[in-house]
C-alpha cells in the first residue's frame, strides 16, 4: 500500500479524529485541522501535522488547504469532515443560523475542495470524500436544514464525481446513520434559539427527541468507520457513494423505495408533461 497524504478536518474529536489515527497506523502521512491548530489528546506522531482551520471563515479556509499541500507538495486524499446539525423546526430558525449551517456544512467544504482541486488535476490524481449524511437521503422532521445542508454536499457531490473522474480524481460522498461520537453533545449539536411550542408535540418535535435519546447509544462506531473509508480509499474503483451504519443503509433503502413508488404511481401524469410532437 503507497504511503498517501491525508487532508482531513475537524480531527478534534469523533469520525475526524478516530480517521486520522487510523490512517496514521495504516502508515499514511496525515495534515489534520482543529479549530486552534493544536493536536487533540490521542493523536501523535512524525507523520501528523495539525493546522488550524475554523469553517466560518472561508477565505482562512482555502489558504489552510493550500498551506497543507505545501507541507509535501501534494494532497492524495481530502476529506471534508467538520460538520454539526442544527435542530429545530425549519419555521423557527433564524436567517443567521441558516447561514452558518451553510457555511460550515456546504460553504467551507466547497472552499476545501476548490482549493483542493487544481493541486489534484495537476497531478492527474487524488480522491475527495464529502462526508454527508443519510439525512441528506432521507430527512426527517425536527432537523430539516441540516439535512438540507447535507444535500446540497451530496448533489455537489455526485456533480464533482463526474467533473473530475475525467482528471483522474475519485470523489466519494460517504453517509454515515447515527454515530457515537459528540454529535448529539451540547458541544456539538446546536438547536434554533427561537421555539414554537406547537411543534413540540408534533412529528418535528417527536423526530428531535428520538434523535437526542440516541445521544451514547449510537449504534455506529467511528473505529470502524475510519477502516471502511480507508478500505475504499485503497479501492481500485472507489464508490460515488458510501452509507455508512446498518441504521443508515435501512433508512436511505426506505427512502428510496418510497421515491420509486411515487414515481411509479405518477408515470402517466410525468410522461403527458412533455410535449406530443
Ligand atoms: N455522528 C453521527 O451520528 C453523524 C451522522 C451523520 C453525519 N455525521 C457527520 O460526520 C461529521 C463528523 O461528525 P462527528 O460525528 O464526528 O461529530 P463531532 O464529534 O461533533 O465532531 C465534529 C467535528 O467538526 C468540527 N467542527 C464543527 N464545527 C466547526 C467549525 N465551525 N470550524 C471547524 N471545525 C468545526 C469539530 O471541531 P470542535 O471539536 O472544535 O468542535 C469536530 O472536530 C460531520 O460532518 C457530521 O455532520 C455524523
Amino acid at each position: 500500500m503507497a504511503r498517501k497524504v491525508w487532508f482531513i478536518t475537524g480531527v478534534s474529536r469523533g469520525l475526524g479524529l478516530a480517521l486520522a489515527q487510523t490512517a496514521l497506523a495504516a502508515g499514511h502521512m496525515v495534515i489534520g485541522t482543529t479549530r486552534d491548530g493544536v493536536a487533540p489528546e490521542g493523536l501523535s506522531g512524525p507523520r501528523l501535522n495539525i493546522l488550524a482551520l475554523e469553517a466560518t471563515d472561508l477565505e482562512g479556509v482555502a489558504l489552510v488547504v493550500n498551506q497543507a499541500h505545501a507541507l509535501h507538495g501534494r494532497l492524495d486524499v481530502v476529506v471534508n469532515n467538520a460538520g454539526y446539525g442544527l435542530i429545530g423546526p425549519i419555521e423557527a430558525a433564524s436567517a443567521q443560523e441558516i447561514e452558518r449551517q451553510f457555511t460550515v456544512n456546504v460553504f467551507a467544504p466547497l472552499a476545501v475542495l476548490r482549493a483542493a482541486l487544481p493541486h489534484m488535476r495537476a497531478r492527474g490524481r487524488g480522491h475527495i470524500l464529502n462526508i454527508s449524511s443519510v439525512a441528506a437521503i432521507a430527512p426527517a422532521p425536527g432537523a430539516g436544514l441540516y439535512a438540507a445542508s447535507k444535500s446540497a454536499l451530496w448533489a455537489l457531490t455526485q456533480s464533482l464525481a463526474q467533473e473530475a473522474a475525467p482528471f483522474g480524481i475519485w470523489t466519494t460522498t460517504v453517509s454515515p446513520g447515527p454515530f457515537r461520537t459528540d454529535f448529539l453533545s451540547d458541544h456539538s449539536m446546536r438547536r434554533t434559539a427561537a421555539t414554537i411550542p406547537a411543534y413540540e408535540a408534533s412529528a418535528s418535535g417527536q423526530a428531535t427527541q428520538a434523535l437526542m435519546a440516541r445521544a451514547g447509544v449510537q449504534a455506529g462506531d467511528p473505529a470502524k468507520a475510519a477502516r471502511a473509508i480507508l478500505e475504499i480509499v485503497e479501492a481500485d474503483e472507489p464508490p460515488v457513494d458510501l452509507l455508512l451504519g446498518a441504521a443508515a443503509l435501512t433508512r436511505a433503502r426506505a427512502r428510496l423505495d418510497r421515491f420509486d413508488e411515487d414515481a411509479a404511481r405518477w408515470e402517466v401524469l410525468t410522461r403527458a408533461a412533455d410535449f406530443t410532437d
